[in-house]
């Protein structure tokens, strides 16, 4: 494959960045928004919850969202069944307007995946909590969290999001500690003192809040989804191919390049949003570890697994952050990958000549290892329940074709 690909805006950052614009009153205004699924899913909420929101799309969406008066303290199951993200909002409702009702996520595919964290954290700031009926009901007396010192014992991203946006209206200091250091926690504090939060130790695993009366409005560009821009790395990598990322953030995306380039891949950084990956015919096998930023990307294990059935030699790939994330692998092994699992840990032998067959997609960063896997299998590979990727890919099809793959989007699927 060869040629330019502009990244798009980060799915990651922009959902927090809609469910902070709860926080206040005033407009906020958010831009280089991805059109994918996952953002219609947290506009559709923020409508339901009364807030409104108006878009201005493509390339990269323009949302403006004005919660003025909140009307339903609210997150339905019918909108969170379809995206855990949509806990994004409990923390934010509950700060504004003393009382929130989100519906348990419950499980998906790739592991329990749990919100214990995010509700002891809200008790601690005081917040009465109950689960019945598989809602979430939490309520601050006298309408206001307080600030508090908060160690999560385990790193959580959307946790710390959430508790991050509740403590910008509590009363008195927040400390949290062994927060998340994703590029996404740094963009979202961005966006929160734009709006007046008080905020230090962004980028450090220990953040401090001073929490304000109120917040207002605000305007802010969303930063390039550094998982996409992998995504596409790994493309070039695996077609011996000669792509450019553009609109990207090379800083991002350290723990993939270096590993990419321990598989023998030539990855250049060719400006400040701009990196060139090429690769020669043969690849090596690298082992990979899962980790919090800046470790290697758990989002990122899928599309590297599909290299690794190319690369010479055994790549053994530990998955630490998810318990059930190598559903992709039996997909793999179905178009004659050789991979061996066991619990956290999956062998790799290299390469294997992959061939085209009907695969499921299991979940959205599954579904596009599979798409990077059929684009060196021999012959047709057919993805089904596609609609996984649609909801974090923005135009894959369309940006895979443009540098010379052969896709296209088969109509008529059970989707
Ligand atoms: C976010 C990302 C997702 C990414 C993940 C890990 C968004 C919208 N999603 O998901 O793409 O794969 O980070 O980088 O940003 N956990 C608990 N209790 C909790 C919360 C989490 O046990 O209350 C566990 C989870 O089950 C998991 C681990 O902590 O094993 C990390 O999860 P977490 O960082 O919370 O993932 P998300 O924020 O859901």
């Amino acid at each position: 494959m060869q040629g330019t690909v502009a990244i798009s805006g980060a799915k990651n950052s922009a959902l927090p960045a809609m469910a902070a614009a709860l926080l206040t009153a005033e407009r906020v205004a958010l831009h280089n928004i991805p059109r994918v699924r996952d953002i219609i899913t947290m506009a559709k909420l923020l409508a339901f919850m009364g807030a409104k929101v108006g878009v201005d799309s493509f390339p990269g969406a323009d949302y403006s969202i004005e919660a003025q008066a909140l009307t339903h303290a609210e997150a339905p199951y019918e909108l969170v069944k379809t995206m855990r993200a949509s806990i994004l909002t409990l923390g934010p409702t509950l700060a504004r307007l003393g009382i929130a009702r989100v519906s348990l996520p419950g499980g998906c595919a790739i592991g329990a995946r749990p919100v214990d964290l995010h509700l002891s954290a809200l008790e601690k700031m005081g917040a009465e909590i109950a689960t019945t009926h598989g809602y979430i009901e939490a309520r601050a007396p006298r309408g206001r969290l307080r600030g508090v010192r908060i160690r999560f014992d385990k790193i959580t991203v959307t946790g710390t999001e959430n508790i991050l946006m509740a403590a910008t209206l509590a009363d008195g200091e927040t400390i949290l500690e062994n927060a998340a250091r994703e590029p996404e926690i740094g963009d979202l504090v961005g966006l929160l003192r734009k709006m007046g939060a008080k905020i230090s130790g962004d980028g450090t695993a220990t953040l401090k809040i001073e929490g304000v009366q109120k917040l207002g409005g605000a305007e802010h560009a969303v930063i390039p989804d550094r998982i996409e821009a992998g995504t596409f790395l790994v493309a070039g990598a695996i077609t011996s191919g000669d792509l450019t990322l553009i609109n990207c953030n090379p800083e991002h995306l350290g723990a993939t390049i270096t590993l990419l380039q321990r598989a023998g891949a030539v990855i250049e950084t060719t400006g400040p949003h701009r990196v060139r990956v090429h690769a020669p015919r043969k690849l090596t096998a690298a082992n990979a570890t899962t980790e919090e930023y800046p470790g290697f990307a758990t989002d990122m294990q899928a599309q590297y697994m599909a290299l690794a059935t190319q690369a010479e030699g055994t790549s053994v790939i530990d998955e630490t952050i998810f318990e059930n994330r190598f559903l992709h692998a039996s997909e793999m092994m179905r178009m004659g990958a050789n991979i061996s699992i066991d619990g956290h840990r999956a062998v790799v032998r290299g390469p294997a000549a992959l061939s085209g067959t009907t695969v499921q997609a299991s979940d959205l960063r599954a579904s596009a290892g599979l798409v990077l896997a059929g684009l060196v299998a021999s012959g047709e590979t057919i993805i089904e329940r596609v609609y996984h990727i649609d909801r974090g890919y923005e135009r894959i099809v369309e940006k895979l074709k443009a540098l010379g793959a052969v896709i296209a989007r088969v109509h008529g699927q059970n989707q």
